[in-house]
């Protein structure tokens, strides 16, 4: 697969040192993209997205909390003063942290919750404003199938910041479209990566497959090529939009 469109563009991937990022990260750099490598908590994991990304094309490494606005200033800093400009910011870093019932949730879980998965994506997207007016690109957000039915088992703090990715995707294309900026989203269904390895069972994982359309889990690929879809000029009269990737799980009209 091949967006001729994204050679030589400058892409910065959160979350590239654990699954969906680190299969977008591969799959910009197999497109000759430069590609900005984040990682918080996993530096090993950043480390080698990044050696494969330089097997194929070029890129950078870069670490930030994302619940910091600070470190993500820095981050968007670095990232342009290496690369020479932004092009794709795909805002992936995200993480259910826990899961905790609305019934004895704690506050702190709810702003971490948010601060983690929404927050982080809107001053990523502020700090890159100015650059990507100059380069007319484009903002992709990972967002949930959460956001769309609530999320299970102790998941509704996230599925609800999930819900509020979705919005801000909307009302970000909607600010942003008069500097020609597009901005979307990618809804993933249960993608087996570390996330469920964490968060979830094997028999509740096992129990998705076979309720799924498909027959299956997603993989970090299945989600990555649909970021690429949409970073790429195939969409480029696409914004405020998103993909849904799971398989058929959640559907609608
Ligand atoms: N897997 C699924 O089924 C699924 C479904 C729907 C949506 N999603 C969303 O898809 C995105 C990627 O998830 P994944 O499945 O690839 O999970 P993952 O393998 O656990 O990777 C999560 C990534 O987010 C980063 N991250 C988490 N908290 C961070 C923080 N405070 N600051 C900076 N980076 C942080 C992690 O970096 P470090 O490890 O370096 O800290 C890691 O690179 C997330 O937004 C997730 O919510 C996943």
């Amino acid at each position: 697969m091949i967006y001729a469109d994204l050679k030589g563009k400058k892409v910065l991937v959160t979350g590239s040192s654990s699954g969906i990022g680190v299969a977008a990260a591969k799959m910009f750099a197999e497109q000759g993209c430069f590609v900005g490598v984040h990682y918080f908590r996993t530096p090993q994991g950043g480390e080698k997205t990044l050696a494969e990304v330089k097997k194929i094309s070029n890129g950078c490494l870069l670490k930030a909390d994302l619940r910091d606005k600070k470190q993500i200033t820095k981050m968007i800093q670095d990232f342009v003063k290496q690369a020479g400009g932004i092009d794709v910011l795909v805002n992936n870093a995200g993480s259910l942290i826990a899961r905790q019932f609305f019934a004895d949730a704690t506050e702190e879980y709810f702003d971490d919750a948010f601060a983690t998965n929404v927050k982080s994506a809107f001053l990523a997207a502020q700090a890159a404003l100015e650059h990507l007016k100059k380069s007319k690109g484009c903002i992709v957000n990972i967002g949930s199938i959460a956001g769309h039915n609530g999320g299970a088992g102790g998941g509704g703090i996230y599925a609800s910041a999930k819900a509020a990715v979705a919005t801000m995707t909307i009302a970000m294309a909607k600010e942003f479209a008069p500097f020609g900026i597009r901005v979307n989203s990618v809804m993933p269904g249960l993608i087996e990566t570390r996330f469920h390895e964490q968060f979830s069972t094997p028999e509740r994982r096992k129990q998705v497959a076979a309720e799924t359309p498909l027959g299956r889990n997603g993989r970090a690929e299945d989600v990555a090529k649909a970021i690429l879809f949409l970073a790429s000029d195939a969409a480029g009269f696409i914004t405020g939009e998103y993909i849904a990737v799971n398989g058929g799980l959640y559907m609608r009209a």
